[in-house]
């Protein structure tokens, strides 16, 4: 799908070194988007995005740990003055970084659940702020069916973290809604990357793709899709909203 609206927009999707981040990347990418590809430890990862959105349109890369306030910073103003301004957020960067039950969980861990999957989403926002104010642009915040779900053992922080992304989703709607900045959500489901590499089995993949009303797992394709749409003209009157993309595999009434 090509969305003509979308053409020449600057778009940073954070956490574009890999999976869901670089998919989005590069199908912005097809739309002849300027696309800031971000990294935090995967740099390799995220010159194989670069390349892949150079075939397509052009873009930069830019590299920080999100949890961090000068390096949230500095991220987003490298890739807005590299761009020229700022049209699309799409606050990507996230993971697990375990699994821990909270009978044992350290507060280390914790703390780190937070930093990576929500203090990081307040710390870009609020530094890209002024440059969407300019544009009118949108976000894209990406959640977590954990959110919903409370998610499998040893995920409940993660779950709770990414069900903060969700409700701060509706916050920023709310609060934006007078500059012209849309704030929308993907709910991503059982989606097959780097991390489902590291936190699943691939027995739990096979077992969770079979009791998926769809019968699969998600592709970062398919998230990009969803999050696509939301940062266009096509989803022009939506806001604090979210799209759940996962199968089938939580359906609400
Ligand atoms: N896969 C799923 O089933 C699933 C389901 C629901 C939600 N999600 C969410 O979707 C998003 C993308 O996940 P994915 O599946 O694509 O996983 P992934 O392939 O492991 O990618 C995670 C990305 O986040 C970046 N990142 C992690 N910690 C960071 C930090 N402190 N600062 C900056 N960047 C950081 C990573 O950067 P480096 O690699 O460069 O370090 C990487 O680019 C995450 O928010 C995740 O929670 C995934």
């Amino acid at each position: 799908m090509i969305y003509e609206d979308l053409k020449d927009k600057k778009v940073l999707v954070t956490g574009s070194s890999s999976g869901i981040g670089q998919a989005t990347a590069i199908l912005f990418a097809r739309q002849g988007c300027y696309v800031g590809v971000h990294y935090f430890r995967t740099k390799k990862g995220a010159q194989k995005t670069l390349k892949q959105v150079k075939e397509h349109s052009n873009g930069t890369v830019c590299g920080g740990d999100l949890r961090d306030e000068k390096q949230a910073r500095e991220v987003v103003e490298k890739f807005a003055e590299a761009a020229g301004g700022i049209d699309i957020l799409v606050n990507n960067a996230g993971t697990m970084v375990d699994r821990q039950s909270f009978e044992s969980a350290t507060l280390e861990y914790h703390e780190d659940v937070y930093a990576t999957n929500v203090r990081s989403v307040f710390l870009v926002t609020r530094a890209a702020l002024p440059y969407l104010k300019k544009s009118k642009g949108a976000i894209v915040n990406i959640g977590s069916v954990a959110g919903h779900t409370g998610g499998a053992n040893g995920s409940g922080m993660y779950s709770g973290a990414k069900a903060a992304v969700a409700t701060e989703t509706i916050s920023m709607a709310r609060e934006f809604a007078k500059y012209g900045i849309r704030v929308n959500s993907v709910f991503p489901g059982f989606i097959e990357t780097r991390f489902h590499e590291t936190y699943s089995t691939p027995e739990r993949c096979k077992e969770v793709a079979k009791k998926t009303p769809l019968g699969r797992n998600g592709t970062g394709e398919d998230i990009a899709n969803a999050v696509l749409f939301l940062a266009g003209e096509a989803a022009g009157f939506i806001t604090g909203e979210y799209i759940a993309v996962n199968g089938g595999l939580y359906m609400r009434a």
